[in-house]
């Protein structure tokens, strides 16, 4: 049975210690067909504070009780209490340490919810975050008990060759019919999140590593059979992540072996268990055929991430799931960091902050609002968010944008000092940057608990006869569905003030505010005064999205457009050019009555395509200037009785448009692809694709033409050039021969790859049409679509109601009520997966009435499905509230 709404709620208030202290963890886990037996045995002690006597209380889901014993004699029936969701202990020994020894039965092939132990292409696999290890045997399955463990698993040696688990590997051998074992031993304390074991049937790709201090390491990556070649370029990117940890953060591996494992069937992209990251096969296998330069972008990202898990989140872990941000927001940032280093700092930085307004912002302005540490919870899975993952890194982008470089890293380097082997809090973490530095980061801390995103308004006035600038911010928070506070908040603001010359001035002012390039705005106003200028600068500030902030600057165009030209801060010339791209569609969208006039004034295409055609800017960086705000951002900027036709057609408009204007660019750039030459996944080469391919979409848009993508289909060499072609057939022509025999063709090639059908799948749920919604029910009955496959339901039902807001959004309701009907379906099999797709209904009140009506009549009828799922109830609940 699946977990249903119990109508309780955590608080972090409610936070107190454990009764019982655990001191060490043994298990003995036996795989055959059809079950798996767990033994455990806890050493366990009651805690001094603790009344002798007082029970002991572990966690279980749908949990089998096979046999229970206490230092090593069986429990009474009147000595305990079982059932599948707890297992009561009625009086422990008061003094000192006794074994509890607990036998579970599970059946990993019928585990859908892919939590606790399964099987996916027949291997055996755990995953255990947040509270998956309570499924596998009963425990105190919270983050702030942590122990050593020690793992026997047994196994049919044909169909589980490897046996992996946690730590090192310490012993192994045969058994009797053709069973064999494998000992596990991992010495570092741990929480049972980070638990894992995998036996299978699995290929292995193995590298020596050698730590800064000397130590020897082996890594493996392992995978289903036959493809371990695809794991070339994750072994890579793990290497050079262990480098960069050394040389950035000074911290370095800890255990003989680091291994990870390709799985097919996973709820997100990769779990950092200990020693055993266990990874969704889309973040390992790859090659330039299957995979596109943004799937070699995500590979790295997330091996990255998932190792620096081993510093942030593993050798210093959670108190309680509350502080997730400790771990995930400090490893955002640790990740994007190391992609910085690795690729291009200012189009990484783009990336990460389209992805932040793209999925965090609409988080952070509707019904599912909350504080990047939240302070309440009815289902944790629900909280592994936008917001605790990328607000969260960039809170501490900004504590490090405050501290300096060096502060920073005296910072981190106090927080591993202090806090290794412990798990922590937020206050502990930004306590640490406080003692290193002698800041005071009382104010900036608000950040964690109010929710929201705040508005920073700037204006400025020369005052040319006393050449003097004078610069007034203001911010202000609204509040919002989570109801927290709406204080001031120290805003960090990296600014510059650029001459005519296009160089950034040396301005005196005597404002305290101001520390190099950084206005710390602390109040709700302040007016800070420059001098000594010489002429009037243009003002550039928010460089680098310094803090999570709208920015509302009441900036003349022309400052913007010479901005755009002059900036020495290369993402702000971006970002001022997104936004006056931005303003011009929202503007459209809100009256599509004058569609007559073109939604992009000239000079605005005209900034554009000057960027477009600057030979001394990086190629992904003039791919990123033409890459338009998508039509749900303009959606969330239109704000209220949105009309996805008009927002769609406004963006049409705009491509075509720019796409004409720039023609002869748009040819030049597209003939500047080489179809032969050879593929390299390297950020440089994958920045001239993007250019390349940018150019395709508008040379298409312009010409209403589908042959150039025709003819760059034919001749693609790569994935990237194929799916852009691809995409831009099906998009632009859908239904006409040259986009059916491409995707026929893609088809036949691809069918027997779950990774790129995957692609197939979503291409075609995300074409901008309200009758695609036939296209992709059809595609629900198609053989190769299950509903069992994580990433296959994302694939065609997740992509479609995320980003096909023309047919997700359709007047009549029709693609509402389709989605509410299948994740009534997907619950019954994966909770998990159902409650992250019922997010993208979050802006329905932002719409026009008919549709807003159409989808709360969805909602309502969803909510009123018997049998719901916790995780689904809780964002529908918060949904309609
Ligand atoms: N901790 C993982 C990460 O960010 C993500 C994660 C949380 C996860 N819960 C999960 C992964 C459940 C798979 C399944 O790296
Ligand atoms: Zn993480």
């Amino acid at each position: 049975m699946l977990r249903t709404d119990d109508g309780q709620t955590v608080k972090l208030t409610d936070y107190r210690p454990t009764d019982y202290i655990l001191h060490g963890v043994e298990m003995t886990i036996r795989l055959f067909e059809g079950a798996a037996e767990i033994d455990a045995a806890l050493t366990l002690e009651r805690r001094t504070e603790t009344a002798a006597g007082a029970p002991l209380t572990l966690d279980g889901d749908e949990l089998v009780l096979t046999g229970l014993s206490l230092d090593g004699a069986p429990l009474e029936p009147g000595a305990y209490e079982a059932s599948p969701e707890r297992l009561t202990v009625l009086s422990p020994p008061p003094e000192g340490r006794f074994r509890l020894g607990v036998s579970t039965r599970v059946v990993p092939e019928e585990n859908s919810q892919l939590m606790g132990l399964y099987r996916s292409n027949g291997i055996w696999c755990t995953q255990c975050e947040a509270e998956g290890f309570r499924r596998i045997t009963y425990f105190l399955d919270r983050p702030d008990v942590l122990a050593p463990y020690k793992v026997r698993i047994e196994a049919d040696k044909a169909k589980a060759p490897v046996l992996l688990s946690n730590g090192n590997p310490v012993e192994a051998g045969e058994l009797a019919d053709g069973r064999h074992f494998a000992v596990w031993d991992d010495p570092f304390n741990k929480p049972s999140y980070l638990f894992a074991i995998v036996a299978g049937d699995l290929d292995a790709m193995h590298e020596p590593f050698q730590t800064m201090s000397g130590r020897k390491v082996t890594l493996g990556i392992y995978t289903e059979k036959g493809r371990v070649a695809q794991a070339a370029y994750a072994m890579d990117a793990l290497k050079r992540s262990m480098r960069w940890d050394e040389r950035r953060f000074g911290r370095e591996y800890d255990l003989d072996v680091f291994n990870v494992v390709a799985i097919a069937d996973f709820n997100m992209g990769a779990m950092e268990n200990k020693g055993l990251n266990v990874f969704n096969h889309k973040y390992v296998l790859l090659d330039s055929d299957i995979a596109t330069d943004s799937d070699y972008a995500g590979v790295e990202t997330v091996i990255a991430h998932e190792y620096f898990h081993n510093w942030t989140g593993n050798r210093i872990t959670c108190r309680d799931w509350f502080q997730l941000c400790l771990k995930e927001g400090l490893t955002v940032y640790r990740d994007q960091e190391f992609s910085a280093d690795e690729r291009e700092a200012t189009v990484q930085r783009i990336g990460s902050v389209r992805r932040l307004k793209g999925h965090q912002f609409p988080e952070d302005q509707g019904p599912l609002q909350h504080p990047v540490r939240p302070d309440e919870y009815r289902e944790i899975n629900n909280f592994y968010t936008a917001t605790v993952y990328d607000k969260g890194a960039e809170l501490v982008r900004m504590i490090a944008t405050i501290l300096g470089r060096d502060g920073f890293r005296k910072g981190m380097d106090l927080y591993f000092e202090r806090h290794d082997g412990e798990a922590a809090t937020i206050e502990q973490f930004v306590a640490c940057f406080e003692d290193a530095t002698g800041a005071d980061l009382t104010q900036f801390a608000l950040w964690y608990v109010q929710a929201g995103t705040p508005t920073l308004s700037v204006s400025e006035t020369y005052d040319a006869a006393n050449d003097r600038l004078t610069v007034t911010l203001q911010q202000s928070l609204k509040p919002g569905a989570a109801g927290t506070g709406t204080a001031p908040m120290h805003i960090p603001v990296r600014f510059g003030l650029v001459g005519s010359n296009g160089q950034d001035k040396e301005a005196a002012t005597t404002s305290a505010a101001v520390e190099g390039d950084v206005i710390h705005l602390r109040e709700a106003n302040t007016r800070i005064v420059f001098e000594g200028l010489g002429e009037r600068p243009y003002l550039s500030v928010l460089r680098d999205f310094s803090a999570p902030v709208q920015l509302e600057h009441a900036q003349s165009e022309s400052d913007r457009l010479a901005l755009a030209r002059l900036d020495p801060n290369l993402f702000n010339r971006w970002r001022i050019l997104n936004d006056l791209v931005g303003q011009s569609l929202t503007i459209a969208s809100r009256s599509p009555a004058d569609s007559a006039t073109p939604p992009l004034a000239a000079d605005i295409v005209d900034a554009i395509l000057a960027s477009v055609a600057d030979v001394s800017l990086d190629p992904a960086f003039r791919a990123q200037v033409l890459a338009l705000p998508g039509e749900a951002e303009i959606a969330r900027m239109v704000a209220e009785n949105v009309d996805p036709d008009a927002v769609h057609a406004v963006v049409e408009a705009a491509r075509v448009a720019i796409g004409r204007r720039g023609m002869r660019l748009f040819e030049d750039l597209h003939k500047e692809t080489d179809p032969a030459a050879d593929f390299s996944p390297d950020a440089a080469s994958a920045g001239r694709r993007a250019l390349a391919n940018a150019a395709l979409g508008y040379l298409v848009a312009a010409k209403d033409d589908p042959a150039p993508a025709e003819a760059q289909y034919a001749s693609a060499r790569n994935m990237t050039d194929r799916l852009s072609a691809l995409a831009l057939l099906v998009h632009h022509f859908p239904g006409t021969a040259p986009a059916d025999a491409a995707l026929a063709d893609f088809y036949a090639r691809f069918e027997n790859d779950e990774l790129v059908l995957d692609k197939w799948f979503a291409l075609q749920a995300t074409i901008p049409d309200p009758a695609s919604l036939d296209t992709v029910l059809h595609l629900t009955r198609h053989p190769k679509f299950t509903l069992r496959n994580p990433n296959r339901v994302r694939a065609l039902i997740g992509t479609f109601a995320a980003a096909n807001q023309v047919a997700f959004h359709r007047a009549d309701g029709a693609g509402y009520r389709f989605v509410a009907e299948r994740l009534v379906e997907i619950d019954r099999i994966n909770p998990q997966i159902a409650a992250r797709i019922a997010t993208t209904f979050r802006a329905w009140r932002s719409f026009e009435p008919a549709r807003r009506e159409n989808a709360r009549k969805a909602l309502q009828q969803l909510i009123e499905s018997q049998g719901l799922s916790k995780d689904l109830k809780d964002i529908v609940d918060r949904s309609l509230r």
